[in-house]
């Protein structure tokens, strides 16, 4: 991580391989990282694959397989957003593997092996620089899943390459990592004080860094502690401990995406305050810890601070200029009533209580319109 890393490519990866290089729609292109990854890497043998599209989809990966076994490519290199890399996950199992990719998403067939990859990335936002995660769509039947890939070997992270990102994909990358951490937290207290405190050091360092970056998006410095604190919130770490994970208010939202499109960050700031709404039953001493020790909530009944977190938590969203209602994006009871169709169908129930069936996704769909 730092200023001026990308060059470090020269030497990272084996001057033997035949790497497949990874990209997006082309901001790299207007931000310059593109000219200093083939800058880094004009001694070695490359093949470029443009065209990972936001929420990557497997029809595009299919593309980015066949070119790599065409090619006999033995490394890849993913240049971009959280997007550009969970596909290249998938492109590097793809590449090993016999059938259809799309098999180890939908059917969720073990990965087992893969191509080595690594990232430059550019949008601080996943974790998944520093994760096993990839999040891949199928766009035909409008589906999206989320799947256990494999690590890139390594990653690059220069706070120099955010400096172009336009507003509306900081202030998605910012609800993203502030929701992995309320993903990891936001269940009950008392498991682990270190996680708690390391939970609550990241979301006060975003509260107090979100207003500024939103002023000065080219800062350094500001840019440096978002690219590191979203690192941070999806790397493992805040798990640690047997600490329980929730993970239902990604599950719904990945929905709203695979439906209307929605950034994947923004589909979080629609969908947490009624998770916490919903469930304040169970949640209601972890919201009020939270409460207390992120917005200084101290006074009222149990009831009133719960209702008054939710209501800073709706705010802080707000502040970065998103929606947070389902109605502000036209979208209605249609597809509450889809997304409690898919979950009764797929039988499942996702958080901490694996409590949230088609029916409780359909009480917080609701609490949003
Ligand atoms: O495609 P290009 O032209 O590169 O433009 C991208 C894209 O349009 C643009 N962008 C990226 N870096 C930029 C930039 N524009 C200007 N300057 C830069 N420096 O931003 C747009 C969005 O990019 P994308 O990669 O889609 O965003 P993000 O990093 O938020 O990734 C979203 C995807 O990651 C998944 C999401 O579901 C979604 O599919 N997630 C992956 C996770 C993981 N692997 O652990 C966890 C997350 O919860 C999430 O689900
Ligand atoms: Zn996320």
């Amino acid at each position: 991580m730092g200023r001026g890393t990308i060059a470090l490519l020269t030497k990272e990866i084996p001057a033997d391989k035949r790497i497949l290089i990874t990209f997006g729609g082309g901001s790299v292109k207007k931000n310059g990282v593109y000219d200093q990854v083939t800058e880094a890497l004009k001694n070695h043998n490359t093949v470029e694959f443009w065209g990972i599209e936001p929420n990557p989809s497997i029809e595009t990966l299919r593309k980015a397989i066949e070119l790599g076994k065409q090619e006999k490519t033995n490394f890849l290199l993913a240049v971009g957003g959280g997007s550009v890399a969970d596909g290249t996950k998938l492109i590097a199992a793809g590449l090993l593997y016999k059938g259809d990719a799309w098999d180890l998403v939908k059917l969720r067939k073990p990965i087992t092996d893969t191509v080595p990859m690594a990232t430059v990335m550019t949008l601080p936002a996943t974790g998944t620089e520093m994760n096993r995660n990839a999040v891949i769509s199928r766009y035909e039947t409008k589906e999206k899943y989320g799947i256990a890939a494999n690590y890139p070997v390594f990653s690059i992270l220069d706070p120099e390459t955010t400096f172009s990102l336009p507003q509306n994909q900081i202030a998605y990358g910012i609800v993203d990592t502030f929701v992995h951490i309320m993903e990891q937290y936001l269940t009950v207290t008392g498991v682990s004080r270190p996680m708690d405190r390391w939970a609550e050091g990241l979301l006060q360092t975003l509260v107090e860094i979100a207003p500024k970056i939103i002023d000065n998006p080219t800062d350094y410095n500001l840019m440096s502690d978002y690219m590191l604190s979203s690192t941070l919130a999806l790397n493992g770490f805040i798990a640690l401990g047997g600490v329980p994970q929730d993970w239902a208010t990604h599950q719904i939202g990945h929905e709203l995406t695979a439906l209307h499109g929605l950034a994947h960050g923004h589909s979080l700031a629609i969908v947490l305050p009624g998770t916490m709404n919903v469930l304040r039953a169970k949640k209601g001493d972890k919201i009020i810890q939270y409460g207390e020790r992120i917005w200084k909530i101290k006074e009222g009944n149990r009831n009133e601070r719960i209702g008054k977190t939710i209501i800073k938590t709706n705010e802080f969203f707000r502040s970065l200029g998103l929606t947070t209602h389902l109605s502000e994006e036209g979208i209605g009871y249609e597809t509450v009533n889809e997304i409690e169709r898919r979950f009764n169908e797929r039988k499942v129930a996702f958080g901490e209580n694996a409590n949230v069936t088609g029916a409780v996704a359909k009480l917080i769909l609701q609490d949003r319109l």
